[in-house]
């Protein structure tokens, strides 16, 4: 931008800031969206999220990408950014930050740049650099954290570039049959009268911001709604931005009418808020083999079988689908309901560093019927972290609601670090397995100092929070957060979103009367019982501030990881080799030579392994059809629902490889002339990554199924 433009843009904002004096309203903000690719290794790297080493990726089903919306009322900039990641840790959001500053200078900065990741269980991990979040990666994934990193900034910078006048819009509906409560038995500790005022044990409502354009061109949609992106379960191998990626996916195809996945225009997230101890797996939880209902600590007969919650589809895939067309079918109705109130009025941002352990705040005590001046704990992890969830067991014989400890597993936890009598205390009704906060070898565990962050847009108020609220727990800070603004004259009551695992990664929030019954949630509830009450003061507190136009000191500042010395245990790509008189990229394996809607088509070809480039923006596989001039357009790439790409070493020895690439055939297929290509890069023996690319031979696709056309041919 020129600076004669600039001054003029300055101008307006100006004028802007005057107008809103005298009418109390803004003609327009500036909006910009922007996505991009964050696929990191999609081979042979631990997924994050279900904490399984097992779990490590072999291929890919959905491609995962940074949506980045800014907004600007010509004075004050704020960007939202949802990432299709299990969370976004500290040192993600600052080599981020430095990327733009090299390119924007101070535009973009800690105070105004709120990051969310959207908390999908199947795409790979390693950078989050605490040592207990990378532990189960083997340590640090430089791939996984450049992919990540590259793909937040390029969002940004592409939203950036993208900025055109326009009006923002918010509405909200309820939404059914698509989250539970997965620790009910929690919930209900609760107290009665508070549970009284609602319907339901989890949050049913999904609210909705618009962007349009000045000139009434659609540019995007943030959707709220709570649940755990874990239909996809921890068999899954394959990366993947599971339900809300898929929904995302699903709105902007139907908007970006002819463009691929991931390159159109309009760009629509579905981001997390309060969905701590809520799941998709909608049919609830059961005994593995039996199909017979779990005990009450989710634990089967004799302890031979897991006890896992699934559904509603038959098997992963079918409930990941079923999920994500539900939220999607929601957000649609919504953008087209008509029922949305325009967003007027200024933009203000605010952030605060904070260290839990210094906190204190009052509670009241329902039982004493007294205030109690409460304190955040040193870090540290029930046993009922270990049990897992009933979205993904935990690997050892540990049960949910542990209140009571084990000699054993002392043993071995005082031999990374003990807790003090003073930890034990302050935990309270949590046995200790991990006291993260007192482990430093080799660097930190857990962090201490989190990001706390809001957001105004007018009415609307964004509390970006460090991790992941339970329903009763966001249901109390978005009531804390009203409060503070019923203490000042507003126009209407504001809309409150808690825009979920934002900048920071701390574990849990539960309420403290959750906390006493330690499910996982509970025992996940990192800084001690009073982690709640502490954010329910501070947020009132933030949002005071930004009302009374106060600016707050920025806080201590957490340590950069990226500093010490990150241990890493992935072992590089070292070689591939062709198999035995092949080339890369030869088709192994060809497609049926007839198939339609419904059928599955199939190719293996001679690859490199996927670790030698992510393809970031690119694609593994093309579904082309042969055009009327005799050219191939791509129909599909592996962002595609309807594709796979599965990755497999024949042997490690020879570094040999096969990409494995499937197409489910749409319903809405158009019949013709098709082909599948594998794009690949391998890594020579005496050094350098080369490119290739092999297609499989032609197939026909017809306008029915193999399964109707035997009903047709045989009936
Ligand atoms: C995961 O889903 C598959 C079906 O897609 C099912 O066979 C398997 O039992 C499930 N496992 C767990 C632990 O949920
Ligand atoms: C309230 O006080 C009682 C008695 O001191 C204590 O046992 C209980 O844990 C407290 N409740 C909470 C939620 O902290």
């Amino acid at each position: 931008m020129d600076s004669a433009l600039l001054w003029k843009f300055h101008c307006l904002g100006t004028l802007c800031v005057i107008l809103t004096a005298i009418c109390g309203a803004y003609a327009s903000y500036n909006i910009g969206v922007g996505i991009a690719d964050t696929t990191g290794p999609v081979a042979e790297v631990v997924f994050m999220g279900y904490a399984r080493p097992e779990q490590k990726g072999s291929g890919l089903h959905l491609r995962t990408f940074s949506r980045a919306f800014i907004i600007d009322d010509g004075v004050q900039r704020f960007v939202f950014v949802s990432v299709d990641s299990a969370m976004i840790g500290h040192g993600v959001r600052l080599a981020v930050l430095k990327k733009l500053e090299a390119r924007f200078d101070d535009t973009y900065t800690e105070t105004n740049v709120m990051i969310s990741g959207t908390h999908t269980h199947s795409a790979p991990g390693g950078y989050m650099m605490d040592v207990l979040f990378d532990l189960t990666t083997f340590g640090f994934v430089k791939e996984s954290f450049n992919a990540i990193v590259n793909g937040i900034t390029k969002s940004i910078e592409r939203a950036h570039d993208a900025v055109v006048p326009g009006r923002i819009f918010v509405t909200k509906g309820e939404l059914m049959g698509a989250n539970i409560n997965r620790s009910p038995t929690a919930y209900l500790n609760n107290p009665a009268a508070e549970r009284a005022k609602y319907e339901h044990n989890v949050d049913k409502t999904m609210i909705q911001l618009q962007f349009i354009a000045a000139d009434d061109r659609s540019l995007g949609v943030i959707n709220w709604f709570p649940v755990h992106p874990t239909s996809m379960n921890n068999t899954n191998k394959l990366v993947s931005s599971d339900n809300v990626g898929y929904a995302a996916i699903l709105f902007e195809k139907t908007m970006n009418k002819n463009s691929m996945v991931g390159k159109g225009t309009f760009v629509a997230a579905f981001a997390s808020t309060n969905l701590g101890d809520v799941s998709p797996n909608t049919e609830g939880p059961k005994c593995e083999f039996t199909g017979q209902p779990c005990s009450g600590v989710d634990t089967c007969p004799g302890n031979h079988e897991m006890c896992f919650a699934s559904g509603p589809g038959k098997d992963m895939y079918e409930s990941t689908s079923i999920i994500a067309n539900k939220m999607f079918k929601k957000a649609l109705d919504l953008w087209h309901g008509g029922t949305a109130t325009e967003v007027t009025g200024p933009i203000r941002v605010i952030h605060q560093y904070v260290r839990m352990t210094e906190q204190t705040a009052q509670f009241y005590n329902e039982s004493t019927k007294s205030f109690e001046e409460v304190t955040g704990c040193l870090p540290a992890m029930g046993y009922s972290f270990a049990a897992g969830t009933t979205d993904g067991p935990g690997s050892f014989s540990f049960q949910q609601g542990t209140t009571t400890s084990n000699p054993l597993w002392n043993a071995i936890r005082d031999f990374l670090a003990s807790p003090s009598e003073e930890d034990v205390r302050c935990h309270g009704a949590k046995p200790i397995l991990l006291a993260t906060g007192r482990m430093v070898f080799p660097y930190s565990w857990q962090p201490q100092i989190v990001s706390t962050h809001v957001a105004l847009l007018g009415d609307v108020i964004i509390a970006g929070v460090p991790g992941e609220f339970t329903t009763m727990a966001g249901r109390r800070l978005r009531d804390s957060i009203k409060s503070a603004t019923l203490q000042r004259e507003t126009r209407e009551e504001p809309v409150v979103v808690i825009a979920g695992l934002c900048n920071t990664y701390s574990d849990y929030i539960t309420t403290p009367e959750e906390y006493q019954i330690q499910r996982y949630e509970g025992a996940s509830t990192i800084y001690g019982p009073h982690t709640l009450t502490i954010y329910l003061k501070h947020y009132k507190d933030l949002v005071s501030s930004i009302l009374a136009g106060k600016s707050l000191l920025p806080g201590p500042l957490p340590p950069d990881l990226f500093l010490s010395n990150l241990i890493s245990l992935v072992t590089p790509v070292l070689f591939d080799t062709p198999k035995w008189r092949h080339e890369f990229g030869d088709c192994l394996q060809h497609p049926v030579k007839v198939a339609g809607p419904g059928d599955t088509v199939t190719a293996r070809f001679v690859a490199g392994h996927p670790r030698n480039n992510p393809m970031a923006g690119g694609s593994f596989l093309f579904v082309e059809r042969l055009g009327n001039d005799e050219t191939w357009i791509t129909v599909a790439t592996d962002a595609d629902w309807e594709t796979k790409f599965v990755w497999k070493r024949t042997s490690i020895v020879l570094g040999s490889s096969q990409a494995i690439i499937s197409w489910t055939i749409p319903d809405d297929v158009e019949p013709g002339e098709y082909r599948l290509r594998h794009n690949g890069h391998y890594r020579y023996i005496l050094g350098g990554i080369y490119p290739y690319q092999g297609v499989s031979k032609h197939f026909e696709v017809v306008a029915f199924g193999s399964s109707r056309r035997k009903r047709y041919y045989f009936a």
